[in-house]
Protein backbone atom coordinates (compact mmCIF):
# COMPACT_ATOMS: atom_id res chain seq x y z
CA UNK A 1 0.00 0.00 0.00
CA UNK A 2 1.22 3.62 -1.03
CA UNK A 3 1.74 5.90 2.07
CA UNK A 4 -0.68 8.16 3.19
CA UNK A 5 0.66 11.12 1.60
CA UNK A 6 0.83 9.91 -1.82
CA UNK A 7 -2.92 8.90 -1.49
CA UNK A 8 -4.39 12.12 0.10
CA UNK A 9 -1.88 13.65 -2.78
CA UNK A 10 -4.14 11.21 -5.71
CA UNK A 11 -7.25 11.40 -4.11
CA UNK A 12 -10.31 11.97 -7.12
CA UNK A 13 -6.98 12.90 -9.22
CA UNK A 14 -7.58 10.27 -11.82
CA UNK A 15 -11.23 9.14 -10.62
CA UNK A 16 -14.57 9.87 -11.18
CA UNK A 17 -16.40 9.07 -8.41
CA UNK A 18 -20.39 7.73 -8.56
CA UNK A 19 -22.92 10.26 -8.33
CA UNK A 20 -20.38 13.39 -7.68
CA UNK A 21 -19.05 16.34 -9.77
CA UNK A 22 -15.74 15.37 -11.10
CA UNK A 23 -14.50 18.92 -10.04
CA UNK A 24 -15.85 19.22 -6.89
CA UNK A 25 -13.96 15.63 -5.47
CA UNK A 26 -10.71 17.06 -6.50
CA UNK A 27 -11.43 20.51 -4.77
CA UNK A 28 -12.86 18.41 -2.08
CA UNK A 29 -11.64 15.34 -1.79
CA UNK A 30 -13.56 12.31 -0.09
CA UNK A 31 -12.67 10.75 2.88
CA UNK A 32 -10.29 7.63 2.53
CA UNK A 33 -11.72 4.89 4.62
CA UNK A 34 -9.16 2.30 4.95
CA UNK A 35 -10.31 -0.03 7.27
CA UNK A 36 -13.47 -1.60 8.99
CA UNK A 37 -14.71 -3.71 11.59
CA UNK A 38 -18.43 -4.33 13.41
CA UNK A 39 -20.04 -1.52 12.91
CA UNK A 40 -16.97 0.98 12.37
CA UNK A 41 -15.00 2.56 9.93
CA UNK A 42 -11.64 3.96 10.26
CA UNK A 43 -10.00 6.31 7.90
CA UNK A 44 -6.34 7.60 6.59
CA UNK A 45 -5.61 9.42 9.16
CA UNK A 46 -6.87 6.68 12.24
CA UNK A 47 -10.10 8.52 12.82
CA UNK A 48 -12.99 5.52 13.38
CA UNK A 49 -16.58 6.41 13.61
CA UNK A 50 -19.56 4.41 13.93
CA UNK A 51 -21.55 3.93 9.51
CA UNK A 52 -24.63 5.31 10.17
CA UNK A 53 -24.80 4.43 6.37
CA UNK A 54 -23.90 0.80 6.71
CA UNK A 55 -21.58 1.03 3.67
CA UNK A 56 -24.58 2.05 1.04
CA UNK A 57 -27.83 0.31 2.62
CA UNK A 58 -25.72 -3.34 2.44
CA UNK A 59 -23.26 -4.01 5.05
CA UNK A 60 -26.35 -5.56 6.88
CA UNK A 61 -24.16 -7.96 8.99
CA UNK A 62 -21.22 -5.27 9.24
CA UNK A 63 -17.54 -5.47 8.12
CA UNK A 64 -16.75 -8.34 10.12
CA UNK A 65 -18.66 -10.90 8.79
CA UNK A 66 -16.49 -14.51 8.89
CA UNK A 67 -18.64 -16.65 7.44
CA UNK A 68 -18.81 -14.59 4.39
CA UNK A 69 -15.23 -13.56 4.33
CA UNK A 70 -14.44 -17.53 4.70
CA UNK A 71 -17.47 -18.62 2.40
CA UNK A 72 -15.47 -16.20 -0.70
CA UNK A 73 -11.83 -16.97 0.40
CA UNK A 74 -12.66 -20.81 0.13
CA UNK A 75 -15.07 -20.62 -3.05
CA UNK A 76 -11.97 -18.81 -4.84
CA UNK A 77 -9.65 -21.97 -4.02
CA UNK A 78 -12.16 -24.48 -5.06
CA UNK A 79 -14.25 -22.58 -8.11
CA UNK A 80 -13.61 -18.82 -8.80
CA UNK A 81 -15.98 -18.56 -11.64
CA UNK A 82 -17.96 -20.18 -14.10
CA UNK A 83 -20.43 -19.59 -16.31
CA UNK A 84 -24.44 -20.39 -15.93
CA UNK A 85 -25.31 -19.60 -19.53
CA UNK A 86 -26.95 -22.67 -21.22
CA UNK A 87 -25.37 -26.02 -20.79
CA UNK A 88 -23.47 -25.51 -17.29
CA UNK A 89 -24.28 -24.32 -14.04
CA UNK A 90 -22.39 -24.74 -10.45
CA UNK A 91 -23.07 -26.21 -7.18
CA UNK A 92 -23.34 -23.03 -5.23
CA UNK A 93 -25.94 -21.58 -7.34
CA UNK A 94 -27.90 -24.77 -7.14
CA UNK A 95 -27.65 -24.63 -3.31
CA UNK A 96 -28.38 -20.97 -3.62
CA UNK A 97 -31.63 -21.25 -5.25
CA UNK A 98 -33.34 -23.80 -3.03
CA UNK A 99 -32.07 -21.33 -0.21
CA UNK A 100 -33.65 -18.45 -1.77
CA UNK A 101 -36.64 -20.50 -2.54
CA UNK A 102 -37.67 -20.90 1.07
CA UNK A 103 -36.73 -17.25 2.11
CA UNK A 104 -39.05 -16.26 -0.56
CA UNK A 105 -41.73 -18.55 -0.21
CA UNK A 106 -43.86 -16.56 2.24
CA UNK A 107 -43.81 -14.12 -0.25
CA UNK A 108 -44.99 -16.22 -3.08
CA UNK A 109 -41.44 -16.44 -5.30
CA UNK A 110 -40.25 -19.24 -5.67
CA UNK A 111 -37.41 -18.67 -8.83
CA UNK A 112 -34.37 -17.14 -8.72
CA UNK A 113 -32.42 -15.27 -11.70
CA UNK A 114 -28.97 -13.79 -11.07
CA UNK A 115 -27.52 -10.77 -11.53
CA UNK A 116 -24.43 -8.53 -10.52
CA UNK A 117 -25.99 -6.17 -8.75
CA UNK A 118 -29.36 -3.91 -7.92
CA UNK A 119 -29.45 -2.12 -11.37
CA UNK A 120 -29.68 -5.27 -13.38
CA UNK A 121 -32.00 -6.77 -11.10
CA UNK A 122 -34.07 -3.82 -11.83
CA UNK A 123 -33.30 -4.45 -15.75
CA UNK A 124 -33.45 -8.00 -15.57
CA UNK A 125 -37.21 -7.56 -13.73
CA UNK A 126 -38.29 -4.91 -16.48
CA UNK A 127 -37.42 -6.66 -19.56
CA UNK A 128 -38.97 -10.04 -17.79
CA UNK A 129 -42.14 -8.09 -17.57
CA UNK A 130 -42.23 -7.22 -21.07
CA UNK A 131 -41.54 -10.63 -22.46
CA UNK A 132 -44.27 -12.76 -19.82
CA UNK A 133 -46.48 -10.19 -21.76
CA UNK A 134 -45.82 -11.35 -25.04
CA UNK A 135 -45.54 -15.19 -24.45
CA UNK A 136 -48.87 -14.94 -23.26
CA UNK A 137 -49.89 -13.13 -26.67
CA UNK A 138 -50.29 -9.90 -25.29
CA UNK A 139 -47.79 -7.43 -27.27
CA UNK A 140 -49.03 -4.16 -26.45
CA UNK A 141 -48.04 -4.09 -23.03
CA UNK A 142 -44.67 -2.89 -23.20
CA UNK A 143 -45.01 0.29 -20.70
CA UNK A 144 -43.53 1.21 -17.21
CA UNK A 145 -45.64 2.82 -14.27
CA UNK A 146 -43.38 3.84 -11.08
CA UNK A 147 -43.50 6.14 -8.33
CA UNK A 148 -42.03 10.09 -8.46
CA UNK A 149 -39.08 9.83 -5.80
CA UNK A 150 -38.78 5.84 -6.47
CA UNK A 151 -34.71 4.95 -7.56
CA UNK A 152 -34.28 2.01 -9.32
CA UNK A 153 -30.60 2.34 -10.28
CA UNK A 154 -28.84 4.06 -13.19
CA UNK A 155 -28.79 1.65 -16.29
CA UNK A 156 -31.35 3.21 -18.94
CA UNK A 157 -34.05 1.22 -17.68
CA UNK A 158 -33.82 1.77 -14.02
CA UNK A 159 -33.00 5.45 -14.76
CA UNK A 160 -36.26 5.90 -17.06
CA UNK A 161 -38.59 4.48 -14.82
CA UNK A 162 -36.30 6.59 -11.39
CA UNK A 163 -38.25 9.15 -9.69
CA UNK A 164 -36.07 12.00 -9.29
CA UNK A 165 -34.82 14.08 -12.51
CA UNK A 166 -31.09 14.47 -11.39
CA UNK A 167 -30.27 10.88 -12.75
CA UNK A 168 -32.66 11.70 -15.49
CA UNK A 169 -32.54 14.98 -16.93
CA UNK A 170 -28.34 14.56 -18.17
CA UNK A 171 -29.34 11.08 -19.44
CA UNK A 172 -32.80 11.70 -21.44
CA UNK A 173 -33.94 10.91 -24.06
CA UNK A 174 -34.93 7.66 -21.91
CA UNK A 175 -36.92 4.47 -22.71
CA UNK A 176 -40.44 5.32 -24.16
CA UNK A 177 -43.31 4.26 -22.59
CA UNK A 178 -42.55 4.73 -18.13
CA UNK A 179 -45.07 6.85 -16.59
CA UNK A 180 -44.80 8.43 -13.12
CA UNK A 181 -47.22 8.51 -10.22
CA UNK A 182 -47.09 11.15 -7.30
CA UNK A 183 -44.82 9.78 -4.57
CA UNK A 184 -46.88 8.99 -0.68
CA UNK A 185 -44.60 11.61 0.61
CA UNK A 186 -46.88 13.72 2.97
CA UNK A 187 -44.22 16.54 3.74
CA UNK A 188 -44.17 17.66 -0.24
CA UNK A 189 -47.12 16.48 -2.61
CA UNK A 190 -49.17 17.82 -5.63
CA UNK A 191 -52.02 17.60 -2.97
CA UNK A 192 -50.62 19.31 -0.19
CA UNK A 193 -51.92 16.09 1.66
CA UNK A 194 -50.60 15.76 4.89
CA UNK A 195 -52.49 12.97 6.33
CA UNK A 196 -50.66 10.07 5.29
CA UNK A 197 -53.58 7.35 4.40
CA UNK A 198 -55.39 10.29 2.87
CA UNK A 199 -52.42 11.16 0.36
CA UNK A 200 -52.59 7.05 0.04
CA UNK A 201 -55.60 7.20 -2.01
CA UNK A 202 -54.78 10.11 -3.25
CA UNK A 203 -52.17 8.34 -5.02
CA UNK A 204 -54.19 5.27 -5.72
CA UNK A 205 -56.01 7.62 -7.31
CA UNK A 206 -53.95 8.90 -9.74
CA UNK A 207 -52.81 5.65 -10.19
CA UNK A 208 -55.93 4.25 -11.49
CA UNK A 209 -56.67 7.45 -13.28
CA UNK A 210 -52.82 6.81 -15.76
CA UNK A 211 -54.10 3.14 -16.44
CA UNK A 212 -57.16 4.80 -17.21
CA UNK A 213 -55.58 7.14 -19.55
CA UNK A 214 -52.41 4.76 -20.64
CA UNK A 215 -55.00 1.86 -21.77
CA UNK A 216 -54.53 -0.78 -19.11
CA UNK A 217 -53.65 -3.46 -22.52
CA UNK A 218 -50.44 -1.25 -22.65
CA UNK A 219 -49.03 -1.32 -19.28
CA UNK A 220 -46.46 -4.33 -18.42
CA UNK A 221 -45.32 -3.63 -15.25
CA UNK A 222 -45.34 -1.36 -11.57
CA UNK A 223 -42.31 -1.56 -10.29
CA UNK A 224 -42.19 0.34 -6.59
CA UNK A 225 -39.72 0.07 -3.30
CA UNK A 226 -41.77 -0.79 -0.66
CA UNK A 227 -40.26 1.74 1.54
CA UNK A 228 -38.65 4.89 -1.12
CA UNK A 229 -34.83 4.84 0.22
CA UNK A 230 -32.57 7.00 -1.44
CA UNK A 231 -35.50 9.42 -2.42
CA UNK A 232 -35.39 9.95 1.17
CA UNK A 233 -36.96 7.23 3.16
CA UNK A 234 -40.45 8.25 2.10
CA UNK A 235 -42.50 5.81 3.86
CA UNK A 236 -46.14 5.31 2.47
CA UNK A 237 -49.01 4.23 4.68
CA UNK A 238 -49.33 0.94 5.37
CA UNK A 239 -52.65 0.75 2.85
CA UNK A 240 -50.45 1.90 -0.26
CA UNK A 241 -48.62 -1.18 -1.22
CA UNK A 242 -51.85 -3.44 -0.70
CA UNK A 243 -53.91 -0.66 -3.02
CA UNK A 244 -51.30 -1.40 -5.92
CA UNK A 245 -51.44 -4.84 -5.36
CA UNK A 246 -55.23 -4.65 -6.19
CA UNK A 247 -54.73 -2.42 -8.42
CA UNK A 248 -52.24 -3.79 -10.70
CA UNK A 249 -53.48 -7.15 -10.12
CA UNK A 250 -57.04 -5.68 -11.21
CA UNK A 251 -55.50 -4.97 -14.50
CA UNK A 252 -53.07 -7.83 -15.36
CA UNK A 253 -49.79 -5.22 -14.58
CA UNK A 254 -46.69 -7.49 -13.18
CA UNK A 255 -46.08 -5.69 -9.75
CA UNK A 256 -42.25 -5.43 -9.18
CA UNK A 257 -41.03 -5.06 -5.85
CA UNK A 258 -37.65 -3.55 -5.67
CA UNK A 259 -36.47 -4.84 -2.29
CA UNK A 260 -32.70 -3.88 -3.17
CA UNK A 261 -32.43 -1.99 -0.20
CA UNK A 262 -35.62 -3.60 2.09
CA UNK A 263 -34.40 -7.02 0.94
CA UNK A 264 -33.58 -9.24 3.92
CA UNK A 265 -34.25 -7.41 6.99
CA UNK A 266 -33.68 -3.59 6.83
CA UNK A 267 -37.35 -2.86 7.59
CA UNK A 268 -37.67 -5.14 10.61
CA UNK A 269 -39.07 -7.55 8.03
CA UNK A 270 -37.32 -10.15 6.17
CA UNK A 271 -38.67 -7.97 2.77
CA UNK A 272 -40.36 -4.60 2.46
CA UNK A 273 -43.19 -6.35 0.78
CA UNK A 274 -43.75 -8.66 3.32
CA UNK A 275 -43.71 -5.73 5.95
CA UNK A 276 -46.85 -4.52 3.89
CA UNK A 277 -48.42 -7.87 3.43
CA UNK A 278 -48.05 -7.76 0.26
CA UNK A 279 -47.25 -10.64 -2.30
CA UNK A 280 -45.38 -8.89 -5.25
CA UNK A 281 -44.91 -10.73 -8.90
CA UNK A 282 -41.05 -10.08 -9.18
CA UNK A 283 -38.71 -8.79 -6.53
CA UNK A 284 -35.25 -7.19 -7.18
CA UNK A 285 -32.60 -7.89 -4.62
CA UNK A 286 -29.19 -7.24 -4.44
CA UNK A 287 -26.81 -5.38 -1.77
CA UNK A 288 -27.56 -7.31 1.73
CA UNK A 289 -27.60 -10.57 -0.55
CA UNK A 290 -23.67 -10.70 0.32
CA UNK A 291 -23.33 -8.18 3.16
CA UNK A 292 -21.67 -6.23 0.59
CA UNK A 293 -18.67 -8.06 0.25
CA UNK A 294 -19.29 -9.33 -3.57
CA UNK A 295 -21.30 -7.78 -6.26
CA UNK A 296 -24.62 -10.23 -6.97
CA UNK A 297 -27.86 -9.83 -7.41
CA UNK A 298 -30.93 -12.06 -8.26
CA UNK A 299 -34.54 -11.56 -9.50
CA UNK A 300 -36.74 -13.71 -7.24
CA UNK A 301 -39.83 -14.53 -9.82
CA UNK A 302 -43.61 -16.10 -8.27
CA UNK A 303 -45.23 -19.18 -9.62
CA UNK A 304 -47.73 -17.87 -12.36
CA UNK A 305 -45.04 -15.55 -14.22
CA UNK A 306 -42.56 -18.61 -14.05
CA UNK A 307 -45.22 -21.32 -15.46
CA UNK A 308 -45.55 -19.03 -18.16
CA UNK A 309 -41.88 -19.27 -19.19
CA UNK A 310 -41.87 -22.48 -18.77
CA UNK A 311 -44.58 -23.67 -20.31
CA UNK A 312 -43.63 -21.02 -23.05
CA UNK A 313 -43.32 -21.99 -26.41
CA UNK A 314 -39.45 -21.93 -27.44
CA UNK A 315 -39.53 -19.15 -30.08
CA UNK A 316 -40.70 -16.87 -27.22
CA UNK A 317 -39.92 -17.94 -23.57
CA UNK A 318 -36.24 -18.24 -24.18
CA UNK A 319 -34.47 -15.94 -21.93
CA UNK A 320 -32.48 -13.95 -24.05
CA UNK A 321 -30.66 -11.95 -21.20
CA UNK A 322 -27.85 -12.51 -18.67
CA UNK A 323 -24.50 -11.82 -17.72
CA UNK A 324 -21.34 -13.00 -17.50
CA UNK A 325 -21.57 -12.64 -14.27
CA UNK A 326 -24.74 -13.83 -13.90
CA UNK A 327 -24.51 -16.88 -11.23
CA UNK A 328 -21.07 -15.62 -10.31
CA UNK A 329 -20.01 -18.85 -7.96
CA UNK A 330 -18.01 -16.13 -5.66
CA UNK A 331 -21.00 -14.28 -5.51
CA UNK A 332 -23.31 -17.53 -4.64
CA UNK A 333 -21.44 -18.61 -2.01
CA UNK A 334 -20.96 -15.32 -0.01
CA UNK A 335 -24.78 -15.11 -0.65
CA UNK A 336 -25.47 -18.63 0.92
CA UNK A 337 -23.20 -17.78 3.93
CA UNK A 338 -24.70 -14.14 4.21
CA UNK A 339 -28.15 -15.22 4.09
CA UNK A 340 -27.74 -18.44 6.85
CA UNK A 341 -25.66 -15.84 8.69
CA UNK A 342 -28.90 -13.15 8.46
CA UNK A 343 -31.52 -15.76 9.22
CA UNK A 344 -28.94 -17.22 12.30
CA UNK A 345 -28.70 -14.17 14.03
CA UNK A 346 -32.64 -12.75 13.14
CA UNK A 347 -31.29 -9.53 12.44
CA UNK A 348 -34.45 -7.96 11.38
CA UNK A 349 -35.51 -8.51 14.69
CA UNK A 350 -32.80 -6.33 16.09
CA UNK A 351 -33.37 -3.60 12.64
CA UNK A 352 -36.71 -3.36 14.29
CA UNK A 353 -35.54 -2.05 17.85
CA UNK A 354 -32.32 -0.42 17.24
CA UNK A 355 -34.40 1.39 14.19
CA UNK A 356 -37.51 2.57 17.25
CA UNK A 357 -34.77 3.84 19.04
CA UNK A 358 -32.88 6.19 16.48
CA UNK A 359 -36.54 6.90 15.60
CA UNK A 360 -37.42 8.21 19.41
CA UNK A 361 -33.83 9.83 18.98
CA UNK A 362 -34.30 12.15 15.61
CA UNK A 363 -37.61 13.10 16.71
CA UNK A 364 -36.28 14.14 20.15
CA UNK A 365 -33.48 16.45 17.71
CA UNK A 366 -36.60 17.75 15.39
CA UNK A 367 -37.50 19.62 18.78
CA UNK A 368 -34.24 21.26 19.20
CA UNK A 369 -33.23 22.11 15.76
CA UNK A 370 -34.95 24.28 13.32
CA UNK A 371 -33.06 23.08 10.25
CA UNK A 372 -35.04 19.83 10.38
CA UNK A 373 -38.08 20.19 8.69
CA UNK A 374 -39.18 16.21 8.36
CA UNK A 375 -38.34 13.17 9.95
CA UNK A 376 -38.48 10.03 8.39
CA UNK A 377 -38.44 6.30 9.84
CA UNK A 378 -39.96 3.99 12.27
CA UNK A 379 -39.82 0.97 9.97
CA UNK A 380 -36.33 -0.88 10.73
CA UNK A 381 -32.95 0.72 9.94
CA UNK A 382 -33.67 3.21 7.54
CA UNK A 383 -34.08 6.27 8.64
CA UNK A 384 -33.93 10.78 6.51
CA UNK A 385 -34.09 13.77 8.06
CA UNK A 386 -34.79 16.60 5.47
CA UNK A 387 -33.28 19.97 5.96
CA UNK A 388 -34.71 22.79 5.10
CA UNK A 389 -33.57 26.49 5.29
CA UNK A 390 -36.58 27.16 7.76
CA UNK A 391 -39.96 25.05 8.66
CA UNK A 392 -42.20 27.43 7.28
CA UNK A 393 -41.06 27.99 3.70
CA UNK A 394 -39.85 24.45 3.60
CA UNK A 395 -37.10 25.92 1.35
CA UNK A 396 -34.24 22.99 0.90
CA UNK A 397 -31.09 24.00 2.94
CA UNK A 398 -28.11 24.48 0.94
CA UNK A 399 -24.91 22.22 0.58
CA UNK A 400 -22.65 24.59 2.85
CA UNK A 401 -25.49 23.66 5.95
CA UNK A 402 -26.19 20.06 4.89
CA UNK A 403 -22.51 19.60 4.20
CA UNK A 404 -21.27 21.31 8.01
CA UNK A 405 -23.87 18.89 9.58
CA UNK A 406 -22.19 15.91 7.98
CA UNK A 407 -18.66 17.16 8.43
CA UNK A 408 -19.15 17.67 12.45
CA UNK A 409 -21.21 14.35 12.89
CA UNK A 410 -18.77 12.94 11.30
CA UNK A 411 -15.90 14.63 14.02
CA UNK A 412 -17.90 13.79 16.53
CA UNK A 413 -17.99 9.61 15.62
CA UNK A 414 -21.20 8.68 13.11
CA UNK A 415 -20.74 8.65 9.32
CA UNK A 416 -23.95 9.57 8.08
CA UNK A 417 -25.04 10.45 4.19
CA UNK A 418 -26.31 13.36 2.37
CA UNK A 419 -28.33 13.74 -1.00
CA UNK A 420 -30.00 16.01 -1.84
CA UNK A 421 -31.23 18.13 1.48
CA UNK A 422 -31.68 14.73 2.92
CA UNK A 423 -29.58 13.42 5.63
CA UNK A 424 -30.02 9.88 5.37
CA UNK A 425 -29.13 6.39 7.82
CA UNK A 426 -29.02 3.02 7.18
CA UNK A 427 -26.81 1.32 9.61
CA UNK A 428 -25.61 -2.18 9.68
CA UNK A 429 -28.73 -4.14 11.27
CA UNK A 430 -26.22 -5.15 14.07
CA UNK A 431 -25.93 -1.99 15.18
CA UNK A 432 -25.65 -1.78 19.02
CA UNK A 433 -27.52 0.32 22.12
CA UNK A 434 -24.40 2.23 22.59
CA UNK A 435 -23.48 2.75 18.98
CA UNK A 436 -27.46 4.32 18.33
CA UNK A 437 -26.48 7.08 20.97
CA UNK A 438 -22.90 7.30 19.31
CA UNK A 439 -24.84 8.67 16.35
CA UNK A 440 -27.67 10.38 18.02
CA UNK A 441 -24.85 12.28 20.32
CA UNK A 442 -22.90 13.12 16.81
CA UNK A 443 -26.37 14.36 15.31
CA UNK A 444 -26.67 16.33 18.35
CA UNK A 445 -23.28 18.11 17.52
CA UNK A 446 -23.41 18.38 13.92
CA UNK A 447 -27.05 20.12 14.25
CA UNK A 448 -25.82 22.42 17.16
CA UNK A 449 -23.32 23.87 14.42
CA UNK A 450 -25.67 25.39 12.65
CA UNK A 451 -28.16 26.33 15.01
CA UNK A 452 -28.82 30.66 14.83
C1 LIG B 1 -34.13 0.41 -4.54
C2 LIG B 1 -32.90 0.34 -5.40
N1 LIG B 1 -32.95 -0.27 -6.58
C3 LIG B 1 -31.88 -0.38 -7.37
C4 LIG B 1 -30.67 0.13 -6.98
C5 LIG B 1 -29.48 0.03 -7.88
O1 LIG B 1 -28.55 -0.86 -7.33
P1 LIG B 1 -27.01 -0.84 -7.83
O2 LIG B 1 -26.46 0.45 -7.36
O3 LIG B 1 -26.43 -2.06 -7.17
O4 LIG B 1 -27.04 -0.96 -9.32
C6 LIG B 1 -30.56 0.76 -5.75
C7 LIG B 1 -29.28 1.32 -5.29
O5 LIG B 1 -29.17 2.00 -4.29
C8 LIG B 1 -31.70 0.89 -4.93
O6 LIG B 1 -31.66 1.53 -3.77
Amino acid sequence: MKDSNFLKEHNARHLWHPMAHPGDMQANPPIIVTEAHGTRIRDIDGHEVVDAVGGLWNVNLGFSCEPVKKAITSQLDRLPYYSAFRGTTSDVIIELSELLHDFFSPDGLTRAFYTSGGGDSVETALRLARQYHKIKGDEGRFKFLSLKKGYHGTQFGGASVNGNSNFRKPYEPLLPGCYHIPSPYTYRNPFNETDAERLAQLCLSSLEDEIAFQGTDTIAAMIMEPVLGAGGVIVPHDTFMKGVREITAKHGILLISDEVITGFGRTGDWTGARHWGVQPDMATTAKAITNGYFPFGAVMICDSVAETFESGEASKAMIGHGYTYSGHPVGAAAALACIDETIKLQVQKNAAARGAELWCGIQALMERHEVIGDVRGGHGLMLALELVEDRESKAPAGKEVTEAIQAKAYQAGAMVRISGNNLLMSPPLVLTEQDVQIVLNALETGFSSVDR
